[in-house]
């Protein structure tokens, strides 16, 4: 049986997994930074890049020592090297680039985006692709449309906030904590998704497959200080009326995820949806998938909880690239993601390469 290292550290977790080329699964190990970042209320790209440092080799270590594998059994590494934060991702690459060099094994570049999808056949063992994809994450709220393990077509995606991070800021705003994704669920428990008629952004519009979540996650802060003010200090909020504008909230996001993810079925006439991504943890929107999947018929693979969040494991897509001799080079470089050009100095969608690379 061959074996791969599975290196991720796209953001604020550092991830390490050995899994072998039938997809079992010999060691998962997942240094989280939550406590790091929860004063600041979201992560601190800084503080994550320095934490990855530290963590690493321990991390990588022990996934090699609980898999009781020999180095020689690794007959490849595979990072997370796209898209992320640019100090986070240099970690893992340069961890794996050393892997690869001193093991003389093949290097495998992973894109963090679809090994979340891939999380869905990982953990069904089923042959899940064709599929529709869908992403959501603290980072992004993507959907794909996927004719295999190698391709990837961008359908729609954020215009703005990411769902996750959405949940993060009204965590803050509701004062309960990081990550928001979690506690804005248990408060939600309490309350009336009813009680609050929050905007359920582009949902009307069934001609794209876009998302937009800044304006909802602004209608929360008026519907808690008043239209038009930003002051928190001074509105002091009942727990009734926090467990309300949570569960309010939530049911806004998940109206538009489910809403846009069976419109990408419909428009491509695909039968399978994959879902994975922090946001996927959550309980209100798994069910609510469930039943509109059962409803229309559609085959539904949500990644469990542990494989929801960051983690190595979901990185085992690189079998699928190593089968298919997709190799890189030591030149591979992080790619951290799309940032949106400035229009005065560059041509509509074209992305300065400066931007994309460091
Ligand atoms: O995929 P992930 O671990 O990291 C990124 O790649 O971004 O996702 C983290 C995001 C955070 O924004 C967190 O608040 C959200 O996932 N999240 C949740 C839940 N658990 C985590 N959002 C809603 N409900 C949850 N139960
Ligand atoms: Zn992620």
């Amino acid at each position: 049986m061959k074996y791969l290292l599975s290196i991720e550290t796209t953001c604020d977790e550092t991830a390490a997994a050995v899994i072998g080329e039938d997809l079992s699964v010999l060691s998962s190990v997942v240094a989280s930074q939550d406590r790091l970042h929860e004063r600041f209320g979201g992560v601190v790209p800084e503080i994550a890049s320095r934490a990855q440092v530290e963590r690493i080799v321990p991390v990588i270590d022990e996934a090699i020592r609980r898999a009781g594998v020999r180095l020689e059994d690794l007959k490849a590494v595979a990072v997370a090297h796209t898209p992320g934060l640019a100090g986070s991702l240099m970690v893992g690459l340069m961890a794996a680039k050393t892997f690869a060099l001193v093991l003389e094994v093949p290097l495998i570049a992973v894109n963090h985006l679809q090994a979340h999808v891939y999380a869905c056949r990982l953990s069904s063992g089923e042959e899940v692709f064709p599929c529709v994809g869908l992403v959501v994450s603290g980072g992004h709220t993507s959907l794909y449309h996927c004719p295999s393990p190698l391709e990837f077509r961008l359908l729609g995606n954020t215009i703005d906030d990411a769902a996750g991070e959405a949940f993060d800021k009204v965590a803050s705003m509701l004062g309960l904590g990081f990550p928001g994704g979690p506690v804005v669920e248990k408060a939600a428990l309490q309350g009336d998704p009813k009680a609050y008629d929050f905007p359920r952004s582009m949902l009307e519009d069934r001609t794209r497959l876009d998302f937009s979540f800044s304006g909802l996650k602004t209608a929360v802060r008026y519907a808690i200080t008043g239209p038009g003010k930003f002051d928190f200090g001074s509105v002091p909020l009942s727990p009734k009326q926090v467990a309300d504008l949570a569960a309010s909230f939530q049911e806004a996001v998940v109206d538009c995820l489910v809403g846009k993810a069976l419109l990408a079925l419909e428009m491509t006439g695909l039968r399978t949806l994959c879902v994975g991504g922090g946001v996927a943890a959550n309980r209100r929107f798994r069910e609510r998938l469930q039943a509109e999947a059962d409803r229309a018929g559609i085959r539904l693979f949500i990644a469990p909880l542990k494989l929801c969040t960051d983690n190595a494991v979901m990185g085992a897509i690189a079998w699928e690239r190593y089968r298919a001799g997709l190799f890189e080079t030591l030149d591979l470089d992080i790619a951290p993601g799309p940032i949106r050009p400035l229009k005065s100095r560059s041509e509509p969608g074209s992305v300065p390469s400066s931007a994309c690379r460091t």
